[in-house]
């Protein structure tokens, strides 16, 4: 299973969502989660996320384990999202900001 970490809360560049074969993306207010679920570890969205947010359950960086149960978590009450969108206009600002995990809007 493939799992979303913390940068890509408030960067949200949605260019996984495109490449996954079995539509496991869900969308929250400023971050996506992976569905356990149904994630295939196909590995196609890793390389597409410009803030490198996108890890192998196994390959979780130091201080970031604890996204896995919060994938597993989010991905119970947010839709599934499926075609890219624009990114928020400050996204780039937010990228590679330590400490994001606060400002997570569920
Ligand atoms: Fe989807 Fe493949 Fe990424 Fe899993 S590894 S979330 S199946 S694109
Ligand atoms: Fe997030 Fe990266 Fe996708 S920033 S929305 S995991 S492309």
């Amino acid at each position: 299973t493939f799992v979303v970490t913390e940068n890509c809360i408030k960067c949200k560049y949605t260019d996984c969502v495109e490449v996954c074969p079995v539509d496991c993306f869900h969308e929250g207010p400023n971050f996506l989660v992976i569905d356990p679920d149904e994630c295939i570890d196909c590995t196609l969205c890793e390389p597409e996320c410009p803030a490198e947010a996108i890890f192998s359950e196994e390959e979780l960086p130091e201080g970031q384990q604890h996204f896995k149960q919060l994938n597993a978590e989010l991905t119970k009450s947010w839709p599934v999202i499926t075609e890219k969108k624009a990114m928020p206009a400050d996204a780039k600002e937010w990228d590679g900001k330590p400490d994001k995990l606060k400002l997570l809007e569920r």
